[in-house]
């Protein structure tokens, strides 16, 4: 086991009703004036945002509303809310939404009291505790956002996507009610999903032996993501189905199921090059493409790990040969996506073989060289990642 450093500071609040008591909780917070920061239009559409003004309103905490994040968002939003932040003195940013709006957030939380460009933090990578403290009610499990210490956001102006860590901007308040996900649309639902069991996937596979306490808490997280998302993928209304899954999202990506472990997110890094370039590109329907292609550039640096993976996931029984029980576990994990509903080649996201190079340069940027830890990559590996997923 490698050693790590492990902070988790989120107070959650889940079940039904969870919403009713963020007025309540951050007033205990010493909340006086919030940044409410929301997406394109499911929250106030389904009444979401007037039930947190109401609950904000109750304890007398001022609110400065800034709505339109939109998926995979831009930094120039972030820019505005920082402004807002200067301007009404704010003392907490409350992000009602998914990862999107929790990662605008984050940005906002970030360069509040920062006299610069809040893109400085994501070129630079480097670390501030002057963060605005930081509530989410969360509208879609997924990104994972709700507990991570990251955030990841676009710059058109650049044509980039990146990310930024800082157990800084970890939420302090995290609100989640499984009944605010039955309106999800099933494409929606359908992403998340993958995007979670991607989550671990980037953590399983990497270049240290076993760490069965952070193993097995993975492969039980894998299973369970496996076994409810039929479930709610059949009835959206199903309470606990909707629970364990938006639960789940949390747990596969705060950190817990990769601890001792380097975590590779190669292929994390190759999807974030696709939405950057198309915006309209989903997340998680990017990872159902791009990482069973992963999975087939790099088994055979570790055959007996994807069987082991095949094997406990799966189901699938040994057959005497490593490398085709291998294989057996990537097609299994193209087949769980396809189930979905989500898409399995780069053509159905309309990324043609031209794409490819304007991907490279920032990908190097973002990642550097080599990158990855399951199997050191270059780009012209990339390069091929990306031939197999066309
Ligand atoms: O904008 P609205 O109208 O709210 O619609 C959203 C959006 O179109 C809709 N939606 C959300 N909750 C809903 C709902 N529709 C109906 N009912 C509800 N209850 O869903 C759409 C997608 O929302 P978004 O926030 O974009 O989804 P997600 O949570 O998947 O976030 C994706 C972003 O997170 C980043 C991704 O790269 C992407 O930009 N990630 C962030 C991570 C992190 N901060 O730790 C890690 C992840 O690996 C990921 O990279
Ligand atoms: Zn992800």
């Amino acid at each position: 086991m490698e050693n790590f450093e492990f902070v988790s500071p989120t107070h959650f609040v889940f079940g039904k009703g969870a919403e009713e008591q963020v007025g309540s909780k951050l007033a205990e917070c010493g909340a006086r004036t919030v940044l409410l920061h929301f997406g394109g239009q499911s929250a106030v559409k389904s009444g979401l945002i007037d039930r947190v003004k109401a609950s904000l309103d109750a304890q007398g905490i001022k609110h400065v509303e800034l709505g339109g994040v939109r998926p995979n968002p831009e930094i120039t939003l972030a820019r505005e809310g920082i402004a807002l932040c200067k301007e009404h003195d704010v003392d907490w940013v409350l992000a009602v939404g998914g990862g999107s709006v929790i990662d605008s957030a984050k940005a906002i939380a970030v360069g509040a009291h920062y006299d610069g460009d809040v893109w400085d933090f994501f070129e630079t990578k480097r670390p501030t505790d002057d963060v605005l403290p930081i509530a989410v009610v969360l509208t879609i499990p997924a990104a994972g956002s709700e507990a991570s210490k990251n955030t990841v956001v676009s710059n058109d102006a650049l044509q980039m996507k990146s990310g930024y860590a800082n157990n800084a901007q970890r939420p302090k308040l995290a609100f989640m009610n499984p009944e605010l996900t039955f309106t999800l649309p099933p494409f929606q639902t359908a992403a998340g999903l993958t995007d979670m069991f991607c989550h671990l996937l980037e953590r399983f596979f990497d270049d240290v032996g076993a760490v069965p306490v952070t193993d097995n808490l993975c492969l039980s997280l894998m299973k369970t993501v496996r076994a409810e998302a039929p479930r709610v993928m059949v009835d959206p209304e199903n309470y606990d189905a909707r629970a364990n899954v938006m639960w789940a999202g949390m747990l596969c990506h705060q950190g817990l199921a990769g601890v001792g472990r380097h975590e590779d997110w190669a292929t994390h890094g190759l999807e974030h090059e696709l939405s950057a370039l198309y915006p309209e590109i989903t997340h998680g329907a990017g990872l159902a493409v791009m990482f069973p292609a992963w999975m087939e550039f790099v088994y055979d640096a570790n055959p007996a790990r994807f069987a082991y993976y095949g094997r406990e996931v799966f189901g699938l029984a040994p057959t005497g040969d490593v490398n085709a029980d291998a294989l057996s576990a990537i097609d299994e994990t193209r087949s769980f996506f396809a189930s979905l509903g989500m898409p399995i080649t780069l053509a159905e996201l309309d990324v043609e073989e031209d794409d490819i190079e304007k991907l490279i340069p920032t990908l190097k940027e973002n990642k550097g060289e080599p990158f990855g830890s399951f199997k050191k990559l270059t780009m012209d590996d990339a390069r091929e990642i990306y031939r197999i997923a066309l």
